[in-house]
Formats: C-alpha cells, sequence, structure tokens
C-alpha cells in the first residue's frame, strides 16, 4: 500500500508526524462504499443509516459499542459467491471469521456449506440446523472427542492435518462404523503477501503436511490404506487478506501435481480441490478486492488449465472465503468520550471500546477507516488516532485517520468492515464486556449475539 506521509490542509499541517495515511479526504462526510456495508448511506439531516436505519436509533436501543451488521449484504455476498462459482463448486464460509446461529441460517438458505474449526463452532452449525454433510471440520490440533462427535453427526468431511490424526480419525471412524470422507491439508510452499501470523502456506508453521519431500505423498499413501477413512481431495489455504491472485496460481499448480502423482502412483484420481479462502477484503480506500466473479474464473481456470496439462480430469473445486463475505458487512458503532489534541503529534479520540472488540490493529498492525456518523461536519480535517479504554498504550483501533476538528464527546463514530475477525477474537481484558451483534435489513434490526453483562463476567467467576 502506497501512502503519502505528507497530507496537506489538516491541524498540525507543518508538522505532522510520520504515519500511514494518506492526504485527508477533500469531504470527510462522504462514506467511501469500497468499505461500508452495502446499504450504508445517510439521511438527509447527514447522520448514517443502514438497513433503512439510523445510527442514532441503534445506539439509543442497543448502546455502544456495537457492531452493525447489514443482513442485505451478508446475503448479497454469500449469494455472490455461490453463483460466481455454479453447480461445479461448493464455497464454505469460513465460520471462524464471524459464526452466530443467524448467521448459519442465512449460509444455509442462500446454499453455502460451512468450514467449522472447533468443538464450539460445530456446535453452534449443527444447534442452527446446518445439514452434517454440508460441514467441513478443520484444525490442526483436533481432540478425540471432537472428531468423534463430527464422525457421529455426519460431517461431510474432515479436513486431515497431520500423520497422528490419519489414523485417529480413520480409527475412530472404524469404531462408529463409518467410513469418514476425508481431505488432506498440505503445504504447499508459497509465501502469501500478507503479515506473517496469517500466512500460512510457507513450510515453518504449524499447520498442513509439507509438500516438499514427498511428505504428502507420503500421507497419501498411507490415508489411501486406511479403512476408516476415504480420501476425497487436498486442501491447500495460503494465508489470509491477499489480492493477488498468483500465490493461488503456485498453490493450484502444485496441488493438480500432487493429484497426478497419486494418479501415477495408484491409479486414482482424487475428486477434489479445496484452494481455501483468503481473498483480502477494502478496510481502507487504498485497498483494491477482486470481485468473486473474477476470482471464480480466476480459479477454475487455473485448475482447469493445470488439469488439462497432467491429463487428470477436472477435480470438483471448493473455496472457502471468510473475511470476504462477512467482513464488508458491519462496522463498529463507538461513542466518543475523551478528546485529547497533543500538539505537533495527533488528536487521541477515546471510544468506548478497543482491544477487546477489535484486536486486529494491535495484532497484526491492521489499517482501518473511521467516520463521524451521527452527524456530518464542515469542520477542518484533524489528524486522529482512535483508542480503546483499556489499560494499554497499544489499545488502538485506527491508528491513523483524519475525523472533523469539531469531535465531541457524544458523537457517534463508526469503523466499517468489522464483520471478519472482530467479534470473534473478541476478549474480555479489563472485564470489559463484549459488545453485541445487532443485524439490520429492510427497516428492521434485531440482536443476534446479545451485549455480555457483568452477570455473565460473574457466572463463570466461581469464587
Ligand atoms: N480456510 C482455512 C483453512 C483457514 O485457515 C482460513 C482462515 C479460512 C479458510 C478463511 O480465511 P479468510 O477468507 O477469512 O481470510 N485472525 C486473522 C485471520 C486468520 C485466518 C485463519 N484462517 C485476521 O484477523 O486477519
Amino acid at each position: 500500500m502506497s501512502r503519502s506521509a505528507h497530507p496537506a490542509g489538516p491541524r498540525h499541517a507543518d508538522v505532522l508526524p510520520e504515519g500511514h495515511y494518506s492526504a485527508p479526504p477533500s469531504d470527510l462526510n462522504v462514506l467511501d462504499p469500497k468499505v461500508w456495508a452495502q446499504t450504508v448511506g445517510r439521511d438527509g439531516d447527514g447522520v448514517v443509516t443502514v438497513g433503512g436505519i439510523d445510527v442514532k436509533s441503534l445506539a439509543e436501543e442497543y448502546g455502544t459499542p456495537a457492531y452493525i451488521l447489514d443482513e442485505t449484504d451478508f446475503r448479497a455476498r454469500a449469494r455472490a459467491w455461490r453463483s460466481a462459482f455454479g453447480g461445479d463448486a461448493d464455497v464454505f464460509y469460513a465460520g471462524k471469521a464471524f459464526l452466530s446461529r443467524a448467521v448459519v441460517r442465512w449460509l444455509h438458505e442462500e446454499g453455502l456449506n460451512l468450514d467449522v474449526c472447533s468443538g464450539g463452532e460445530l456446535a453452534t452449525a449443527l444447534s442452527a440446523g446446518m445439514p452434517a454433510e454440508r460441514i467441513a471440520f478443520h484444525g490442526n490440533n483436533k481432540s478425540s472427542e471432537e472428531i468423534h462427535r463430527a464422525v457421529s453427526a455426519g460431517v461431510g468431511r474432515i479436513v486431515l492435518d497431520s500423520f497422528q490424526e490419519i489414523v485417529r480419525v480413520a480409527h475412530i471412524a472404524q469404531s462408529l462404523g463409518r467410513r469418514q470422507r476425508v481431505q488432506i491439508r498440505i503445504t504447499v510452499g508459497v509465501e502469501a503477501h500478507t503479515h506473517e501470523f496469517i500466512a500460512t502456506a510457507h513450510e515453518d508453521q504449524k499447520f498442513g503436511i509439507p509438500l516438499a519431500g514427498g511428505v504428502a505423498a507420503e500421507a497419501v499413501r498411507r490415508a489411501l490404506k486406511l479403512d476408516g477413512i476415504e480420501l476425497i481431495g487436498i486442501h491447500s489455504h495460503i494465508g489470509s487478506q491477499i489480492f493477488d491472485m498468483s500465490g493461488f496460481e503456485v498453490a493450484a499448480h502444485r496441488v493438480v501435481g500432487l493429484l497426478k502423482e497419486v494418479r501415477d502412483e495408484h491409479g486414482v484420481e482424487l475428486p477434489e480441490i479445496d484452494l481455501g479462502g483468503g481473498l483480502g477484503i477494502a478496510y481502507t480506500s487504498d485497498d483494491d478486492p477482486r470481485e468473486p466473479h473474477e476470482i471464480a474464473k480466476a480459479l477454475t481456470e487455473i485448475v482447469t488449465r493445470e488439469c488439462e496439462a497432467a491429463k487428470l480430469r477436472t477435480p470438483r473445486i471448493s473455496v472457502e472465503p471468510g473475511r470476504a463475505i462477512v467482513g464488508p458487512t458491519a462496522f463498529t458503532l463507538y461513542e466518543v468520550g475523551t478528546i485529547k489534541p497533543l500538539d505537533g503529534l495527533r488528536t487521541y479520540v477515546s471510544v468506548d471500546g478497543g482491544m477487546s472488540d477489535n484486536i486486529r490493529t494491535a495484532l497484526y498492525d491492521a489499517e482501518y477507516s473511521v467516520a463521524l456518523v451521527s452527524r456530518t461536519s464542515d469542520a477542518e480535517p484533524m489528524l486522529a488516532r482512535v483508542v480503546g479504554k483499556h489499560c494499554e498504550s497499544g489499545d488502538i483501533v485506527v491508528k491513523d485517520a483524519f475525523l472533523p476538528s469539531d469531535l465531541a464527546p457524544g458523537d457517534l463514530i463508526a469503523v466499517p468492515a468489522t464483520g471478519a475477525y472482530c467479534r470473534s477474537m473478541a476478549s474480555n481484558y479489563n472485564h470489559v464486556l463484549r459488545p453485541p451483534v445487532v443485524a439490520v435489513a429492510d427497516g428492521e434490526s434485531r440482536v443476534i449475539v446479545r451485549r455480555e453483562t457483568e452477570d455473565d463476567l460473574l457466572r463463570l467467576d466461581v469464587g
């Protein structure tokens, strides 16, 4: 991302510190549709609305902070992924990005499958009626109890992540009189251009079985010998928040290479390949994500071409987008508290949440946008840092952004694109209560995950 360090016009313009910010936009009241959910706009009074409801009413009814999720947008994105890949492929929504029972129902209704990676996610999926055969179960350290539960429930596939797990799943399935459909997750050795902690296809990390040195081929050899499992394909997930398709191209090439080796050695053509998730979204106006139909076209072409070259039947493709579906659909609504201008530096704007509802800035140096949403303002832009209420100086929500200089305590501001990995990674640090998730659509709003209460905290603390 290229950003200029010296914007013109804002307060302290002559002494702006180095930072990751562009010049302030010409009009701070404009909401870039790239980073805001589909139905977001401003009403005649300048108040931001979503799904036909204004944020002041939402704040009044549900309090702040709150994640406000645009259900119409969620469903539209889910549908766009589904139809982009068509009937010859499967789209598994990655539940780790954000999962709740309402979300499971929406996915079910829109024809998507679901990827879960823990017993808790599996329980949520099953309790909301997702058919087990449409669930894929992931994880690098599934417990025997989780495997037992997944096999008993009849999940469509378990993605095997280690040699030990190949044997464990086969054994558990056999003891239950089942033959469990499985994929093997491999690491293809691609360095995805993303933060180290969210890149997953290089070899020096905990996920998958390395393709290099024939290790994955040996895993296939062992899996094919076991009665309790049916090997249906190979899985690769190269990382997250990726914009460049070339990593997927290399991954597809290498996965197909393994399918060819398997065919040559065992006379078996594995029928499926899963290319994982990881497609990037716009957190700021500088990000340019790809549309689902472009991604589907690119991935399908790569796999088809590689298979033709290897004289293999094209396997059924599946993908696992999480962030790309839910990320852009929600924003976090905060109330402004303390405002501290630090002369020659920036203005610290404190909100009533922080790293407990969005750890991504602290953890990955993630960039976000922010806007004043309870009114418009024509005041000069000021360079701001949006911080939380936690006892930690790294408690930053938006590192560098411009807000109007007449911002005052009590104003509502919102951080867009917080639908993925914010509520799902939220914590109770400092015993701060996790915000609710409020779904809005067509002039109606409802809580789909309620706000935590002090009673919830005390219930776990058995004294
Ligand atoms: N499939 C597998 C096997 C995965 O491990 C992941 C993400 C996904 C699909 C979905 O990836 P997505 O499309 O959402 O990027 N907490 C980090 C992201 C960790 C992702 C872990 N695995 C973040 O906040 O950026």
